[in-house]
């Protein structure tokens, strides 16, 4: 099995069963999200127009961007470190003002191709569970075991919550619960490439299981192959 897609909504526990799903199988981890919101940073930091396709799109091609795993000297409690121009912003990708742009840079069909391309080249290194919204419709059609991982919009609210306090900013409950229902609008409403399940991915509802839980379901179903397929 070379390739594991998760997809699902805003804090469904997808990229928390992925990553713990990656460290148990020895593969590589890609939440492409985090390629959004480096786009959506970057285009801040630089004054571009979010509301700017054009400007948007152009920045998406040129961001240099380098995602790898976490060296000994960089350990903070973050899964991943995100470079852009040498920078590290890996913790800039989780600001209010990234969450409240990245539905829109990542509605824009252009700056979806370029990110599709560089996480297609991703994949074909091979034993990597890569995780977003698209992954089993879109970037990784023939992956041979897709994932929807999905939670009620309340238990995916707490949860923000949670973390977002934790992370030291400011969270109101009610708040983030309009932010988790304006993005699904958002996502699964857009044009290109909206969130959904693959016609062939197995459907999972995290809201009253814990990661840990879903990930030994899931190894479980990867070494019971169905019909032998996998
Ligand atoms: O998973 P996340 O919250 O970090 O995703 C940030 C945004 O990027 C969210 O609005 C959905 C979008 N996204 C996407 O359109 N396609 C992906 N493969 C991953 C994320």
């Amino acid at each position: 099995m070379a390739m594991i897609a998760i997809d699902g909504p805003a804090a469904s526990g997808k990229s928390t069963v992925g990553r713990l799903l990656a460290e148990q199988l020895n593969y590589l981890y890609l939440d492409t999200g985090c390629m959004y919101r480096a786009v959506t940073w970057a285009a801040l930091q630089q004054n571009i127009d979010i509301g700017d396709e054009t400007a948007v799109t152009q920045l998406a091609h040129d961001i240099q961007m380098e995602i790898y795993p976490v060296r000994d000297e960089e350990a903070d409690g973050r899964h991943y470190t995100v470079h852009v121009a040498g920078q590290d912003i890996t913790w800039e990708l989780r600001t209010p003002a990234v969450d409240a742009n990245v539905s829109q840079v990542s509605s824009y069909l252009g700056v979806r191709q370029e990110m599709v391309k560089r996480q297609r080249a991703f994949g074909e290194r091979g034993a990597v569970v890569m995780v977003g919204r698209d992954i089993g419709t879109v970037v990784m059609p023939d992956a041979p075991l897709k994932l929807y991982i999905t939670a009620s919009a309340e238990e995916r609210a707490r949860r923000r919550t949670r973390d977002r306090s934790e992370q030291g900013h400011i969270a109101n409950y009610d708040d983030i619960l309009a932010d988790v229902l304006r993005r699904d609008q958002i996502d699964s409403s857009r044009t290109h490439s909206p969130l959904r399940p693959a016609a062939d991915a197995i459907l999972i509802d995290s809201t009253d299981q814990p990661p840990a839980a879903i990930v030994n379901a899931i190894l479980q179903m990867i070494q019971e192959p169905v019909n032998g397929e996998r």
